[in-house]
């Protein structure tokens, strides 16, 4: 969407996810992560993806927009099946005839959301992002029903696909650079570099798409009108210009450049929230898990060209303490 529709629905949606709005939801998040983290405890082996990547940032967006809890577990198999969407390769749907099951997700998620607004809309809350936005709506014709619904499902699926990578990655490359591990656990304080790291080595999102509205050059290659560019921005990350030696893993780079969250007026808009949450899981695994170690190694990836994280990160020998 460009503007001017673009801004004014980023505008309705942007104070919720701000830095400073989402500090506020610090001590609810590390309360979350300290919970995943116990029902480990007891385990030979955890998967770090669905005891603790997978369901924290569902269910900090579900609780932000407020879904009810009990349905939470819903999405898994909605969102999995529309982020194929995003590939954008070998899926193309004109709308006639029957719908392709790759599209089932995203019918079967609008089909609810509109069920929730709806039911938002009879018993209005006080204390979520659906009620707020259902005001905005109600009060000054500034955002359609459709608009609403799709707002809501691309935060659902935003907050679904990607910081779960963020967290699984990041595990993964600490796992397979102990030192780096011990360094997080000897100090917390350096969370934030090691997530701008691995937003930068092993980015959730490894490319987004433009679509040219005239025709232009980018480089030797000439986009015609109305093509798509389909931009790498892991490759980019790996650009030795753009950072020294970049196939290494360091958190200590004195510079990190990375266009994880994209660039310009897309920029991400949960990329405060991300960061917390990526910041809160990777310091507390360090401190609590003892002696981890990868099951496997390469551990399973999803069938995703977009979104690249694994299905499974089985760890043994966790050992986690209070
Ligand atoms: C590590 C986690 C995340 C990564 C790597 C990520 C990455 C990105 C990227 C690359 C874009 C730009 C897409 C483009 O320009 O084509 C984007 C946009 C966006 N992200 Fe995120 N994202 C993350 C987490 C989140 C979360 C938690 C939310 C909200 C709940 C969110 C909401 C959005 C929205 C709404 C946009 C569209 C913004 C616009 O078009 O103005 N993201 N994200």
């Amino acid at each position: 969407m460009d503007p001017p529709d673009h801004t004014r629905l980023r505008r309705l949606v942007s104070s919720a996810f701000t830095a400073r709005a989402v500090a506020r939801m610090e001590a609810s998040i590390a309360q979350l992560v300290g919970e995943y983290l116990d029902g480990a405890a007891e385990r030979e082996t955890f998967d770090v993806l669905s005891g603790l990547a997978y369901p924290l940032p569902v269910a900090v967006i579900c609780r932000m927009l407020g879904v009810p809890p009990a349905d939470e577990r819903l999405f898994h198999g909605w969102s999995a099946q529309l982020t194929r969407l995003f590939d954008g390769f070998d899926n193309h749907y004109d709308g006639n005839g029957e719908t392709p099951e790759w599209m089932q997700g995203e019918v079967e998620l609008h089909r609810y959301v509109n069920e929730l607004v709806a039911d938002r809309r009879k018993r209005p809350r006080r204390d979520d992002l659906i009620s707020e936005l259902l005001a905005a709506e109600d009060g000054g014709d500034v955002l359609s029903h459709d608009e609403l619904v799709s707002t809501i499902v691309l935060l659902l699926v935003a907050g679904h696909e990607t910081t779960v990578n963020l967290i699984a990655n990041g595990v993964l490359a600490l796992l397979r650079h102990p030192g780096h591990l011990a360094a997080l656990r000897a100090d917390p304080g350096t969370a934030p570099a090691v997530v701008e790291e691995i937003l930068r080595y092993d980015p959730p999102v490894q490319l987004t798409v433009r679509g040219a509205d005239q025709g232009l050059r980018v480089g030797d290659a000439k986009v015609p009108a109305g093509g798509l560019v389909f931009l790498l921005l892991a490759s980019a990350h790996r650009d030795p210009e753009a950072n020294p030696d970049p196939d290494r893993f360091d958190p200590n780079r004195e510079q990190v450049r990375h266009l994880g969250f994209g660039f310009g007026p897309h920029f991400c808009l949960g990329a405060p929230l991300a960061r917390l949450e990526g910041r809160l899981a990777l310091a507390a695994f360090a401190r609590r898990v003892r002696q981890p170690e990868l099951v496997a190694d390469p551990p399973p990836y999803r069938e995703h060209v977009n979104l690249r994280g694994v299905s499974e990160l089985l760890i043994s020998h966790a050992g986690v303490t209070r």
